[in-house]
Parts: structure tokens; C-alpha cells; sequence
């Protein structure tokens, strides 16, 4: 697939980590990699490089960004009034996909919530994050690194793509192995609601906190305003349809020569009139890492339509199901 990578592109490699570091702390840009998607990160104690951050995102400055911290122990710089929940959730999950929404201490500007009393908090699971997080010392503010409402950024490539020279350096660590982004978790009235599922599953969530109950996924514009819930979110150019497979094979048979489609299927190519294909895993979590690196090869080919089989209603394929549902969103 093309790509427009370029060596003269700001990268660095993990041996540059003192170069992020410094470029942070004098208010720079600096996208780096994490488990799930790239991060486009910025200094968060620093208002201009988050007034920076929001611009070259693209991103509405009242929506709320996450901290990312490089250690569980720094929760309690960051938040205040921490529920025993959300301790047993960072013992259970940190470094990992995990976001937990927790009042805010004073330590977090305005410009990072937008205005909220609460915060986004992640410790992410990879080495180069957890190298460049623990060299910098304090927080930093990362949403992912793409331009606002476009697919989040599975490699460095992707990253270029999208912002190219519009941030100060970008990191390659290589491909995200999660691929999707993080479960988010806040609290209602002393109990856990998921407010984007991610690939640690509500059941997971339960059996860390040995509850009697499963979180719900709550609609959280009732919680609070978070951009990765709105319904057109993590949408390629190109329209996207989900179909059962009987309704993929039966559309492919009656494929016009003129339509030009792309199939992202669990099954082998089995018609020559579509223009791209791609056979995804049978696992949630081999799908997930995979789905956004093939919906941009897709995107980028200037199809009609994409087609996704649909994948199973099953609790492992929630945050696969939900970014699919999003992308076909025609809003
Ligand atoms: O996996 C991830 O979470 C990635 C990597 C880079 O860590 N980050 C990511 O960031 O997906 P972003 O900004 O694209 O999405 C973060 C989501 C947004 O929907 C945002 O509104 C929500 O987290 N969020 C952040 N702080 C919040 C808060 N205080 N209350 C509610 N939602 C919040
Ligand atoms: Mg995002």
C-alpha cells in the first residue's frame, strides 16, 4: 500500500528518547506509541502546548483529553477522592488499555478537561511510552494522533500521514499490538460504567473488581462530554456499510462492473469483481490490531463503498463492534 513515510519525516527512534523528552518540556508536540493507538502528546501542565495540541488536532477545546502517566503510583498527583474501585481497577489493569475518569486535582489545567472537574488517567503497556513517560517525569496529554473524527493512528507511517509536519517528532515503536483504543471507566453513584469499550471487557472489569455486577456501557453524554462517543466517530472517506455474510455474497453476486468495492471479510476472496479485499482474523483481539491499518489501505483506494461483514454480538468483540458501528454511522 502506498504510504507518503518519508525518512526526512521528524522521526525519532527509541534511542532519541532525551530529544521527545526535551521537545516536550519546551512546549512541543511529540507523537509516540502506545498499546492501543499512537498518542499525540503534549506537556499537561503546559496551557500553550495544550492550546498547540488542540489546534493541530483539530479537536473542539471544551472535549477532554486523557494524562498518561508512566507510573500507577502518580494516580493520587493527578486525582482526588479516588474510589477503592478505581485502585483495584489500576492494580488489576496498569500498564494497559484502561482510562479511568476521576475528579481532578489541582495539578490539572482546565485546558486538559476541557473545564470538567474530572480527568482521564492511563499508564500504557509499552516499553517506549513507559521509557518516554518515566524520562519526562510528569503527566502527558494525548488524544490519538489524527486529525479530529478520522480513524485513530496504528503506526508511525499513519501518524505522518495524517499530520505530517505539523508535529514536532513522532516516535516509531512499530505497530500498536491492541489496535483499538482504551476502555474508559468512570464512576456513577459508587459504581463503574464503561463509557467506550476497549479490549478489556465489561467481564473483565467485573472479575477484577469481584463484583456482583457487570458494568454497563452507559451513554456518556449523561456522564460527561467525551468526542470518541460521538455516534460519526473513527469514519475513513469512504462509506462504509456493515452486512451478514449471507447479505455479502448475495450483494457480490449482483456486483455491478462499474461499482468499485472493498470487502473486509472473514472469509478468502471469493468473487473477482470486487476491487479490494481483505480477510480479517477470526479473534477479537488479532481484528482489532489489524481493523484501522486496513480501513485506511481501503480508504485510500477511492472505493464506492467498503463492505464489513459483521462481526459476532459477542462480549470480546464490544470495542471491535463499536468502532464498526461508528464508521458506518452516516451522520
Ligand atoms: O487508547 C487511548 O485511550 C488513546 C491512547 C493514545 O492513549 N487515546 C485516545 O485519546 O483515544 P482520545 O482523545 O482520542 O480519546 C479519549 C477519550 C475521548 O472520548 C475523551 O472525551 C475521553 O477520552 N475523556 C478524556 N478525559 C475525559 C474526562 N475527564 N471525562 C470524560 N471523558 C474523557
Ligand atoms: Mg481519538
Amino acid at each position: 500500500m502506498s504510504s507518503s513515510f518519508q525518512p526526512q519525516a521528524p522521526f525519532l527512534t527509541t534511542a532519541d528518547l532525551q530529544q521527545a523528552v526535551d521537545i516536550l518540556k519546551a512546549g512541543g508536540l511529540v507523537a509516540f506509541p502506545t498499546e492501543t493507538v499512537y498518542g499525540l502528546g503534549a506537556h499537561a501542565e503546559n496551557a500553550d502546548a495544550l492550546a498547540k495540541l488542540y489546534a493541530v488536532k483539530g479537536r473542539p477545546t471544551r472535549h477532554p483529553v486523557i494524562v498518561h502517566l508512566g507510573h500507577a503510583d502518580q494516580l493520587g498527583d493527578w486525582a482526588v477522592e479516588i474510589p477503592e474501585m478505581a485502585y483495584r481497577l489500576a492494580a488489576a489493569f496498569w500498564p494497559g488499555p484502561l482510562t479511568l475518569i476521576l475528579k481532578r486535582s489541582s495539578r490539572v489545567p482546565d485546558a486538559v478537561t476541557g473545564g470538567q472537574d474530572t480527568v482521564g488517567l492511563r499508564v500504557p503497556d509499552h516499553p517506549v511510552a513507559l521509557a518516554l513517560l518515566q524520562a519526562f517525569g510528569g503527566g502527558i496529554a494525548a488524544p490519538s494522533a489524527n486529525r479530529f473524527g478520522r480513524l485513530s493512528p496504528t503506526s508511525a507511517a499513519h501518524v505522518w500521514d495524517d499530520l505530517g509536519q505539523d508535529v514536532d517528532a513522532i516516535v516509531d515503536g512499530g505497530v500498536c499490538q491492541v489496535g483499538v483504543e482504551s476502555t474508559i471507566v468512570a464512576f456513577q453513584d459508587g459504581q463503574p460504567i464503561i463509557l467506550r469499550p476497549g479490549m478489556i471487557t465489561p467481564e473483565q472489569i467485573q472479575a477484577a473488581l469481584q463484583s456482583e455486577f457487570r458494568p454497563e456501557t452507559g451513554n456518556a453524554a449523561s456522564v460527561t462530554r467525551a468526542p470518541g462517543t460521538l455516534a460519526s466517530h473513527y469514519a475513513p472517506r469512504t462509506p462504509l456499510k456493515l452486512v451478514s455474510k449471507n447479505a455479502l455474497n448475495e450483494a457480490l453476486s449482483r456486483l455491478q462492473p462499474d461499482q468499485q468495492i472493498g470487502v473486509l471479510s472473514f472469509s478468502a476472496a471469493i468473487d473477482d469483481h470486487a476491487a479490494a479485499w481483505a480477510t480479517m482474523p477470526a479473534s477479537p483481539q488479532a481484528y482489532a490490531r489489524q481493523l484501522y491499518a486496513k480501513l485506511r489501505e481501503l480508504d485510500a483506494l477511492k472505493l464506492s463503498c467498503i463492505w464489513v461483514e459483521q462481526v459476532p454480538m459477542e462480549e470480546g468483540w464490544s470495542a471491535v463492534s463499536d468502532r464498526l458501528n461508528r464508521a458506518a454511522f452516516q451522520g
